[in-house]
């Protein structure tokens, strides 16, 4: 495995962050600051341009990049590279003034006033040709400058128009994804239905709040037409730039479990996949260690949208944000905690949103690495010098991989539809939340592991977990099948395989499309619970746990039976079952279980996979990167107290031998 840092110009790391000196220019002594203070932090990139289209073309036709060229030069002259963002996320009022196709119409039809931001139509023609026309100036301004190293399309893209430009596109989208044919959109969508039948596809509107909200198929393609229709718009701007200069990288910087996008389609037309990472620590409804579970699942998946390649962590507060319900500095020790937790967990960049903190409006109070008073001797200012030193000790780690045995199906297609659907219980489906705890669990048993697609190959595992996969696409259960009968083993849990990709219910038994053979069981009821309510399950080979929020009632019953549900009306019948099936094994978990009882599959999938578990003290989390021979060990403690190690071992960082992490510390060794 070679290793292939994502930026050779920088000889390691990235630490640097969002940078907006076009809200300084009439303090030039704060602009030479800031390089100085750059240096003094160890920051090597700044990230600009986000958001700056007003002061780079500040009437229609009249350009001043002249500020952005001598921050550029400046920034390289003294070690600092740039990754530059095309400005589309927010739009000067000249242009929503003389343009208002540019500005959104929104859920209820009106079209909304100039504003805020990330709010543009994603069709509008105009729009589109004012964004090649800026996103092209810069492009042949700065394609070749020697400081560049990436370019940022954009920020956070998001959101829905339901303008008449986009209803169009929306009718062209569906009318080429059914062939032309109103009667299959019919027939897919179940229309005949409380009379839903189309005759043509230009009766058809989005889902809006004056008009169709309760089909679940126009429902479900709206969300998919959105990716489509943003993923067109960020191949435009990609187009412009790469015309310039090929060999320049592109990215987006995208928001994890963002309910709005399927990442998964984007990354496809992205060089490196980056996202912006704002855990609320310090909370009060979750453990320390919970956040940063989460957190890890975050990293997971953005990570594993490009495997072979690290990502970036375009964006993070060295202290604080300023829209958490709660805003909390984080504590002493987790700043340098939670960036090497992204370093560890695959990434080549610990970025901000912000380098300094603006005067004015509505992020005034954002943290940042320079605050209001100015000064390099704060202690958010400290912490982010000691991680850049950090960074340079672990400048070798730079460009090596995460590989790993082990997967979790996390579907936008399935996250969408259990969102819509009209079934269950409308407060505990929580897809994500059940996603993050089965990745839990194998964190605990020290395996990390990869966030796929049910679409995505799964030849390099061996293990798959599959929780809440509600929608079989076409081709998914025969991926599967033969993932089990080539050795692999799958993992499953209730609401598998009830709906097709358009949400037509499986016939003949859940989990559908023959799955039901390959677990041995057919799921002929769920039974759903009031939050008070629990059953229970009691395992073949002793010991018990507690059931919540579901419980399917299994039949047909062909496989082993590892454990039978504790009460109710079916206390007795299967509940954890397991079926050999060719060379794998395809384990069913047909209820919610509680941690322990999740704890004993992992265990035993674990096993029956191959996986070595580590043994971890409580709070630790452990990751392995890789590349040119050499593997990098990192173990964190995910709490404020020490942790005794196991064995003593040699940390990179402080290059001393350690038996013992600090509150919230990090140690990395090389390993075998
Ligand atoms: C991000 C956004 C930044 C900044 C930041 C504040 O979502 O990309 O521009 O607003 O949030 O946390």
């Amino acid at each position: 495995m070679n290793k292939r840092p994502l930026f050779l110009a920088l000889g390691g790391f990235v630490h640097g962050g969002d940078y907006n000196p076009e809200q300084w220019l009439d303090r030039p002594d704060i602009l030479e600051e800031d390089i100085r203070m750059m240096k003094k932090a160890g920051i090597n990139e700044a990230t600009i341009g986000v958001f700056s289209w007003s002061m780079l073309e500040p009437e229609e036709g009249r350009y001043d990049l002249s500020w952005l060229e001598k921050t550029a030069d400046r920034l390289y002259e003294n070690g600092i590279y740039f990754i530059l963002a095309t400005p589309s996320g927010a739009r000067p009022a000249w242009l929503d003034e003389k343009y208002p196709e540019a500005r959104r119409v929104n859920v209820n039809g009106d079209r909304e006033l100039h504003g805020v931001r990330h709010n543009h139509c994603m069709s509008s023609p105009k729009f589109r040709e004012l964004v090649r026309d800026i996103d092209g100036r810069l492009a042949q301004k700065f394609a070749h400058h020697p400081g560049l190293i990436a370019w940022h399309i954009s920020n956070e893209f998001g959101g829905e128009c339901y303008c008449d430009s986009c209803k169009r596109r929306f009718r062209q989208y569906l009318s080429d994804k059914f062939g032309g044919d109103i009667d299959k959109l019919n027939h897919a969508w179940w229309n005949t239905f409380w009379s839903h039948r189309f005759n043509g596809f230009e009766q058809i509107d989005p889902p809006m709040s004056h008009g169709e909200f309760s089909s679940m198929g126009l429902t479900l393609e709206w969300k998919r037409f959105t990716t489509f229709i943003t993923n067109e718009f960020m191949k435009e701007e990609i187009r412009t730039v790469r015309s310039f200069n090929p060999d320049i990288p592109v990215t987006a910087n995208f928001m994890t479990m963002y309910e709005g996008l399927d990442y998964r389609v984007m990354a496809k037309s992205l060089d490196v996949i980056s996202w912006d990472s704002y855990p609320r620590f310090h909370n009060d409804y979750e453990s320390f260690y919970d956040t940063m579970i989460y957190n890890a699942f975050c990293h997971a998946q953005m990570r594993s949208m490009k495997k072979d390649r690290p990502f970036l962590l375009m964006e993070s507060t060295p202290s604080l944000v300023n829209w958490h319900e709660v805003n909390r500095p984080k504590r002493p020790g987790v700043h340098m905690l939670s960036s090497l937790q992204a370093v560890a967990a695959g990434s080549d960049s610990v970025q901000y949103f912000q380098w300094r903190k603006g005067r004015g409006s509505f992020e005034q109070y954002h943290g940042a690495v320079v605050d209001h008073i100015g000064t390099d001797d704060t202690r958010v200012f400290k912490d982010v010098e000691a991680l850049g030193k950090t960074l340079v000790k672990l400048a070798p780690v730079a460009g090596t991989v995460i590989r790993t045995k082990a997967a979790i199906i996390y579907d936008w297609d399935t996250k969408w539809s259990l969102s819509i659907v009209k079934a269950f219980s409308h407060d505990t489906v929580r897809y994500d939340d059940i996603c993050i705890k089965w990745y839990k669990m194998l964190a605990k048993s020290g395996v990390e592991c990869d966030i796929i697609s049910s679409e995505d190959d799964m030849a390099d595992y061996s293990l798959v977990i599959a929780p809440q996969m509600y929608m079989l696409g076409e081709g998914t259960a025969s991926r599967l099948r033969a993932f089990v009968q080539n050795g692999g083993v799958l993992v499953a849990t209730y609401m598998c395989g009830y709906v097709d990709s358009d949400q037509l219910c499986w016939l003949g038994g859940f989990p559908g499309d023959g799955l039901s053979e390959l677990f041995g069981l057919r799921a002929e009821e769920i039974d759903a619970y009031y939050p008070s309510q629990t059953n229970s399950v009691r395992f073949s080979d002793g010991g018990s746990c507690t059931v919540t929020d579901y419980a399917e009632i299994l039949r047909d019953v062909s496989a082993d039976v590892l454990a039978r549900y504790g009460d109710d009306f079916y206390a007795g019948t299967a509940a954890v079952t397991e079926k050999a099936f060719g060379q794998g094994r395809a384990i069913y978990v047909a209820a919610r279980l509680e941690e322990s009882g999740m704890e004993r599959i992992i265990d035993r999938a674990l096993s029956q996979a191959g996986i070595e578990r580590k043994a971890l003290p409580e709070n630790v989390a452990y990751y392995r990167r890789s590349g040119d021979g050499v593997n990098y060990g990192f173990y964190l403690n995910y709490s404020d107290v020490p942790v005794q190690l196991p064995d003593a071992c040699t940390d990179i960082i402080s290059g001393e031998k350690v038996t013992q992490l600090a509150p919230y510390g990090v140690i990395v060794i090389t390993e075998e």
